[in-house]
């Protein structure tokens, strides 16, 4: 079944098909890519969503699926308005749908030869506003940061190959070149 009567139960059987056929990440973002789309439009991805926010953090994480061994990642974030990210990685593979509202993304490029651990320089690459409906694929060590320049909550389906809390990926602060773990707290 494809479009508004997708379902998360067949999104997840098709990601478990996928990851354990596809010969390597890009081929697993470009089939993820179509479904994820989907699942981003369905009836059932909508009824799921509680768009709970952490005002701490500016955004809340509702995890969706996940296997036992925390791959196949599965979730709903929710972005309070003027709220965002700083620059970061994933340490794994990521499809990003958008649901609700604009998100401005901002990639990143790190530029210093990543000798001195704690220290990284970035560059500002490009910033794209990204509508309900539209996908951002990212590779493991693509660094982006994401902000809600609306006046209401927006919300994107986040799909990784494990939860980006098990993947030991970095956040950067670009004015003191600094990079450190970063830990999400999820729902
Ligand atoms: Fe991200």
């Amino acid at each position: 079944m494809t479009g508004a009567g997708y379902t998360l139960k067949a999104f997840v059987a098709a990601l478990r098909e996928i990851s354990a056929s596809a010969a390597d990440a890009h081929e697993i973002l470009e089939r993820v890519k179509p479904l994820a789309r989907q699942l981003a439009a369905s009836a059932d991805l909508h009824a799921r969503l509680n768009r709970q926010c952490d005002e701490a953090q500016g955004f809340g994480f509702q995890l969706l699926h996940e296997e036992p061994d925390h791959t196949l990642c599965v979730a709903a974030l929710s972005w309070l308005p003027g709220r965002g990210t700083p620059p970061h990685d994933h340490g794994t593979w990521g499809v990003v749908v958008g649901v609700e509202g604009d998100e401005v993304n901002t990639f990143w490029l790190r530029t210093d030869d990543r000798s001195q651990p704690g220290h990284a320089a970035i560059e500002k690459l490009q910033e794209k506003v990204f509508p309900p409906g539209a996908v951002i694929v990212l590779m493991p060590d693509i660094i982006h940061s994401v902000r809600n320049d609306g006046d209401e909550i927006s919300v994107s389906l986040h799909v990784y190959g494990k939860n980006i809390n098990f993947t030991g990926r970095s956040q950067f602060d670009p004015e003191r070149r600094s990079v450190v773990p970063w830990i999400v707290r999820q729902n």
